[in-house]
């Protein structure tokens, strides 16, 4: 089976093709960073109007590069939610006139299962079941999957997602949208020793996350550096080594526990923070001690990319799942 694949659910559109027989055979990314940047974050209206000029000639470009022609398409899959209403709208509404004018089911995708499932499409991908740590710029969840659709919500945070944080912890240093990437550049030039931050709610059981206090402490560090209204360069580089630490530190703690509760020995990380390599390297060396072992995506699919859902939809359209005619987009969508 041949599918289409399309992600518009926020500042990213993305298109692949994805054959479940042959893998993935082309995809396309086009990132809008530099429409938001000057805003600071995304602007959902100049987001919706961006999908709309990009997402049919990415469409041609993977077409185009994996020599494939509209007959060849068995089905197309579309991020149906969670995400921007509007940004949603554009790749939902492509997807289900093409479908018509082809001829071929279509069907919505959870985005957060697309991430999910993104370590699949790797050669050496993980077997079911298994916990999964989604840390998005939305979300930061722990999942027991069991299978396609067979998932069990264990943990997740209770206010900012960890890409939130990150983003938030990036604007207080004056550092570009989306921070994620900016911190993780400047943290390399931080000194360890120098700040200790709290490693949220890790004390309590469970397996629930917390980065808001996380954000507040990061802003009175930045404030007690502040001399004649300047933070010098060093000291913002070990702000954030001292933050980055922090987020990592907490979610390793939190991904082994969950391991421990549910008898699981791998661990599947995805969404844009797991591109996070300090956060690759200390759950690699953390989960070895346990004979664990984890799985992440090629960096380009650890954030938001068409390949994910491509994935997601061919096993979900192989099942004979389709949109019927009330299907609608979810900008809120609890997977
Ligand atoms: O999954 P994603 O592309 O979009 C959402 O669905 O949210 O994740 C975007 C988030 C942003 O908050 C960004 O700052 C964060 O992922 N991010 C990172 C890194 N790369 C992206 N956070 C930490 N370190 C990174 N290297
Ligand atoms: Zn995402």
């Amino acid at each position: 089976m041949l599918i289409l694949g399309l992600e518009t659910s926020c500042d990213e559109t993305g298109v692949a093709l994805y054959d479940t027989d042959r893998g993935l055979l082309a995809h396309a990314l086009f990132s809008q960073i530099d429409i938001h940047v000057e805003y600071g974050g995304v602007v959902p209206e100049l987001a919706s109007r961006d999908h709309v000029r990009k997402t049919l000639p990415l469409i041609e470009e993977v077409m185009t590069e994996a020599g494939v022609s509209p007959a060849d398409i068995d089905g197309i899959a579309y991020t149906a939610g969670p995400g921007l209403v509007g940004a949603l709208m554009v790749g939902a509404t492509l997807a289900r006139s093409l479908a018509w004018g082809w001829g071929v089911p279509v069907l919505g995708v959870h985005h957060m299962e697309g991430h999910l499932l993104a370590p699949m499409l790797e050669e050496e991908h993980p077997e079911f079941p298994f916990v999964a740590l989604l840390v998005s710029g939305g979300h930061t969840q722990l999942v027991r999957v069991d299978g396609i659709g067979q998932y069990k919500l264990l943990g997740e945070s209770l206010d900012d997602a960890a890409g939130e944080a990150f983003d938030k912890a990036a604007k207080m240093l004056g550092l570009p949208y989306p921070g994620g990437p900016h911190i993780a550049r400047l943290a390399e030039k931080g000194n360890p020793e120098r700040f200790h931050f709290p490693r949220p709610m890790v004390n309590r059981p469970g397996l629930d996350f917390s980065f808001s206090g996380l954000k507040t402490y990061t802003l009175n560090t930045v404030e007690d550096c502040r001399v004649d209204g300047e933070v010098s360069q060093q000291d913002k580089a070990d702000i954030a080594r001292a933050f980055e630490d922090a987020v990592v530190g907490t979610l390793v703690i939190k991904c082994r526990r969950a391991l421990q509760q549910e008898g699981l020995k791998t661990l599947v990380m995805a969404g844009g923070v797991s591109a996070n390599s300090n956060l690759r390297a200390e759950l690699k060396m953390a989960l070895a001690k346990e004979q664990a072992q984890v799985f992440y995506p090629a960096p380009v699919f650890c954030t938001d990319n068409g390949a994910m859902i491509a994935y997601a939809g061919a096993q979900r359209l192989k099942a004979g799942q389709v949109d019927t005619e009330d299907t609608r987009v979810r900008p809120r969508w609890p997977m």
